[in-house]
């Protein structure tokens, strides 16, 4: 099949996986808008890749009053665009055997990052899919979750939810596209990584305390799974350990939710 799109919005694109997924989609041929709130980073992308291949945008994905607007902007400057990569995260500790040290604020915020702003720029970006897809051309809405979203992990109680949240999220998203004739064209895809070795835990003082900073897979192995998923066109793609360990985890819950999807209404 081919990795089929050409105008590729990476949000969280200043780091690990986004930037690993947008390298190997400018080695495809696709133009890559890189997102993120750092912005030396953004424009070392820039400098590494060139303008002919790819554009910078500095943007806080926790702004969710700004979304809509600010898809609409993209949207108006880069009017190919027919891949949509929400990837950004962030995760912390939250230990209920200590409730003294939850910060709710801190939890908001995962909360925000990991998951309503998912919702806020799925919903800003999909009416231009939608368009493309009753122009007849294909299009796709990416969400990066995590093997956590399955079996969660206790140390951090609060991202595990965040991202089973997008997993349940997803699902539904995908059959109320299908159902609608209108949106077919548009392709809902999740990557379900397992832990690689990225910021993602590097930030984290408590991981670096364990020596667990580096923990998991390389983010060349991450791809050599991710890559082929998403040039077959994959719905979901589990990486590595997660495929080997949790595949057929979730077969009863899928037979169950195709029994809603085709006996309620949407
Ligand atoms: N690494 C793992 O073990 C693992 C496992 C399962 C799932 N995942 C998921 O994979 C995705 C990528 O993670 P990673 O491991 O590549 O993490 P990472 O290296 O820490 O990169 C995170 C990216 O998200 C961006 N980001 C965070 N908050 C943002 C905000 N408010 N606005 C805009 N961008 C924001 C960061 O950019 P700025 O800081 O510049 O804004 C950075 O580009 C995340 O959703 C993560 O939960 C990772």
């Amino acid at each position: 099949m081919g990795w089929e799109y050409k105008t590729v919005l990476m949000v969280g694109c200043t780091a690990g996986l986004g930037v690993a997924m947008a390298e190997r989609m400018i080695e495809a041929g696709s133009f890559v808008i890189a997102v993120g709130r750092r912005k030396e980073r953004l424009d070392a992308f820039l400098e590494k890749h060139g303008g002919d291949k790819v554009a910078v945008e500095q943007f806080d994905i926790t702004d969710i009053e700004a979304v809509k607007g600010w898809a609409e902007g993209i949207v108006k400057a880069h009017p190919r665009l027919d891949c949509v990569v929400l990837n950004a995260g962030i995760q912390r500790p939250c230990n209920f055997a200590r409730p003294e040290a939850i910060d709710v604020d801190l939890v908001r915020k995962e909360i925000d990052t990991n998951y309503t702003s998912y919702i806020a720029l799925t919903a800003a970006f999909l009416p231009h899919l939608q368009a493309l897809s009753r122009k007849g051309r294909g299009a796709a809405l990416v969400a990066v979750s995590s093997g956590l979203a399955l079996v969660p992990l206790p140390r951090c109680a609060n991202y595990c939810a965040t991202k089973a949240a997008l997993h349940a999220l997803v699902w539904s998203i995908r059959a109320q596209l299908r159902a609608d004739e209108k949106s077919q064209g548009v392709k809902v895809i999740e990557v379900v990584p397992p832990a690689v070795q990225t910021e993602l835990h590097e930030l984290q003082e408590d991981m670096r305390a364990a020596g667990l900073a580096n923990i998991g897979i390389t983010i060349e192995e991450f791809m050599k799974d991710c890559w082929p998923g998403l040039e077959n066109g994959d719905e979901e793609i589990l990486i590595g350990p997660i495929r080997e360990n949790f595949g057929t985890l979730e077969d009863g819950r899928r037979k169950a939710f195709a029994r809603f999807v085709s006996t309620v209404p949407k």
